[in-house]
């Protein structure tokens, strides 16, 4: 494998930092969780649950390291109660309802929870949240407004908009992120705010519905083929740790530069080339698996989407330093690594710290 660029986190800023992530139990917050805790921070977690079963949070044993309250971001009083309690220094914002088929069927929880629950978080901070020196309101690469048009590469500043309710619901998320930062957080001493835009990442533990690598996880541990619905869109794929150290490198930023320069909107996409089709995803991956995974065209009545998405960042690699972690193929070697381990009965949090640790080295 090879070796990755420098993540540019400063150990000791991290170590015994107050740190609240919301969405702790899901994919993306089990494994930032999981990371906090390595590098020595008092991690509070809020959660409605426990989105999949099996999970990375269940069988990396995340709450074990990390203090955790239930709560609905939709309920402005119990997310105040949380903040109020966990007294954090940074707060990263994962919960959401993150899945496009989903929103289609349930548009309006979609936007309570993805934008009335940015709304509430920001209001708990606002009003309870001495002490906070900064926010990450972690939204997606679909809250541009996307023609599909090949080539394009979105950058922060393009216009946003989204056709269906998730993606739209997270452009206004960026909305709601920027009257806020505007409205409440511009002066030195309030939080320093920023909203981050990643998108279809990979990696071990990921059994959320309707995503590529878990639907050929589960396809291969059922020993059936792989019903794959849009084998020709480009997608910037990226291993989860990628755009999680961008969050991490990001929140660095917003606690100690006084002229908050990271107060603004931020693009973590893989390297140029690694926009790839679906169908040469599933090529590596059936590599990878040694036979083991079959595909077919699935024929269903399948959401609309975009058929190319890319992100420019530059930015952030340009002005926080920050570099995407390893190449699509690395990726994917890791993510097919993890779940033979899991197969195999190995402990997973162990697994899972070493892969943390491996883009730290
Ligand atoms: N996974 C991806 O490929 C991807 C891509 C782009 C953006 N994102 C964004 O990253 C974030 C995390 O995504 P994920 O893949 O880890 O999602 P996930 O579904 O695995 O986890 C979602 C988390 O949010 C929590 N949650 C959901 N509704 C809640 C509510 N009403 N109150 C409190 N907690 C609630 C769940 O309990 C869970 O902890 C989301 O904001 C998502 O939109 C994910």
């Amino acid at each position: 494998m090879k070796i990755p660029g420098p993540v540019v986190l400063d150990l000791s800023f991290w170590k015994r930092r107050r740190v609240l992530v919301t969405g702790h139990t899901g994919f993306k917050g089990a494994w930032l969780s999981l990371w906090l805790q390595s590098l020595g921070a008092e991690v509070t977690g809020i959660s409605r649950g426990v989105p999949t079963s099996p999970s990375l949070y269940e069988l990396a044993r995340v709450g074990a390291g990390m203090r955790e309250l239930t709560a609905d971001v939709c309920d402005a009083g119990a997310v105040r109660e949380a903040v109020r309690a966990a007294r954090p220094e940074l707060v990263l914002h994962l919960a959401a309802q993150p899945m496009v088929r989903r929103s289609l069927h349930d548009p309006v929880a979609t936007y309570a929870v993805n934008v009335m629950g940015t709304a509430n978080l920001l209001d708990a901070v606002r009003t309870d949240g001495e002490g906070v020196l900064g926010v990450v309101v972690v939204t997606s690469d679909k809250c541009y407004e996307n023609a599909g048009e090949r080539g394009q590469r979105f950058i922060e500043s393009d216009p946003l908009g989204g056709s269906d309710p998730y993606s739209s619901s997270k452009a206004c998320a960026e909305l709601v992120t920027a009257a806020y930062t505007r409205s409440f957080f511009h002066a030195g001493g309030a939080p320093a705010v920023a909203s981050a835009r990643a998108g279809n990442v990979l990696g071990g533990g990921d059994w959320g519905e309707d995503r590529l690598v878990p639907d050929t996880v589960r396809a291969v541990e059922a020993g059936r083929p792989l019903q794959v619905r849009n084998p020709g869109a480009v997608r910037p794929w990226q291993h989860v740790l990628s755009p999680l150290s961008g969050y991490l490198r990001l929140a660095q930023e917003l606690a100690v530069d006084p002229e908050r320069r990271a107060a603004r909107a931020w693009n973590f996409g893989p390297p140029a080339g690694d926009e790839q089709t679906v169908g040469r995803v599933i090529e590596l991956l059936q590599d990878l698996w040694g036979g083991e995974l079959q595909w077919q065209r699935d024929e269903r009545e399948n959401p609309p989407e975009a058929s190319h998405l890319a992100l420019d960042s530059s930015a952030a690699e340009q002005l926080l330093g920050w570099r995407p972690a390893w190449p699509l193929q690395d990726s994917l070697e890791l993510v097919v690594d993890w779940h033979r381990a899991h197969r195999d009965g190995q402990d997973m949090r162990a697994v899972s710290l070493e892969q943390i640790a491996r883009l730290r080295s």
